[in-house]
């Protein structure tokens, strides 16, 4: 049995003011919700002021990124240790850090081992960008994308993978429910390759690119999507909640 997760990538947005604004408007309404996890994921700056209010409540914090070390010479990076207590999830690889900052599939790789040494739940993100896709190359990409991401990593303990196709990001051109279910589905199957069945099939599987109230029902009744990392979408509050109470109404997982 998976419970299904709304996480909401707030990407470079709002002050600290705003962010803690920003969740006070949600919070009543999620914290209603139940059999949903739901994540905020702020900016950095914000995480303290967002996690002093969300504190005794059902919602949980994530951070965007976060470097490999512990500690170091490393100007202007956050390390696991610091994020530790802080926060139970943390987003690696996502598409914009690969393609602005980039992170390459080693460099996530030692992330993703980095926060399960710490304790903190890796979303990690794979997707093919739209040149792959329209070449009939996305499942070879995502499946690379995966193995690289996670070599020499026994245990999955925890580890959420979030499938988010570029093409579909900030577009307002999602995957359809179906498309994206066949595209875990396959996820699903190369863990099931290297992890056995049981990883398989408890390992949750996000959907994120241009989910908003208006398609999320359809993706989330899917068999194998437990849930979507909301860019855009979580910066409204009432389109968050929507989600995620769509989502506790209509999950297929
Ligand atoms: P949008 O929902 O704005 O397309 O962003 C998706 C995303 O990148 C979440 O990590």
């Amino acid at each position: 049995m998976r419970v299904p997760l709304i996480a909401g990538n707030w990407k470079m947005n709002a002050t600290v003011g705003e962010a803690a604004e920003l969740v006070r408007e949600m919070l009543g309404a999620l914290n209603r919700i139940d059999n949903v996890e739901k994540v905020v994921c702020p900016p950095f700056i914000s995480l303290t002021a967002v996690a002093e209010i969300i504190k005794g409540s059902s919602v949980k914090l994530g951070a965007q990124n976060m470097h490999f070390e512990d500690r170091g010479a490393y100007t202007g990076e956050i390390s696991p240790l610091m994020l530790a207590g802080l926060c139970q999830f943390v987003i690696i690889g996502h598409s914009e850090r690969r393609q602005y900052f980039n992170e390459t599939d080693g460099i996530i790789n030692k992330k993703v081992k980095a926060a399960l040494k710490a304790g903190i739940e890796p979303i990690l993100c794979i997707g093919e960008k739209l040149e792959e896709n329209e070449a009939g190359r996305m499942a070879a990409v995502v499946s690379r994308q995966l193995e690289l991401a996670l070599a020499d990593i026994d245990n999955l303990n925890g580890t959420i993978i979030a499938y988010e196709p570029i093409w579909a990001i900030g577009t307002g051109r999602s995957a359809t429910g179906q498309q994206a279910n066949e595209t875990i589905g396959l996820i699903r199957q190369r863990i099931t390759n290297l992890y056995g069945k049981e990883a398989a099939s408890s390992i949750r599987i996000l959907y994120g690119g241009s989910v908003t109230a208006d398609n999320i029902a359809d993706i989330i009744k899917q068999t194998d999507i437990d849930g979507a990392l909301v860019g855009g979408a979580s910066l409204k509050a009432e389109q968050f909640i929507s989600i995620v109470r769509q989502t506790a109404e209509n999950s297929g997982s």
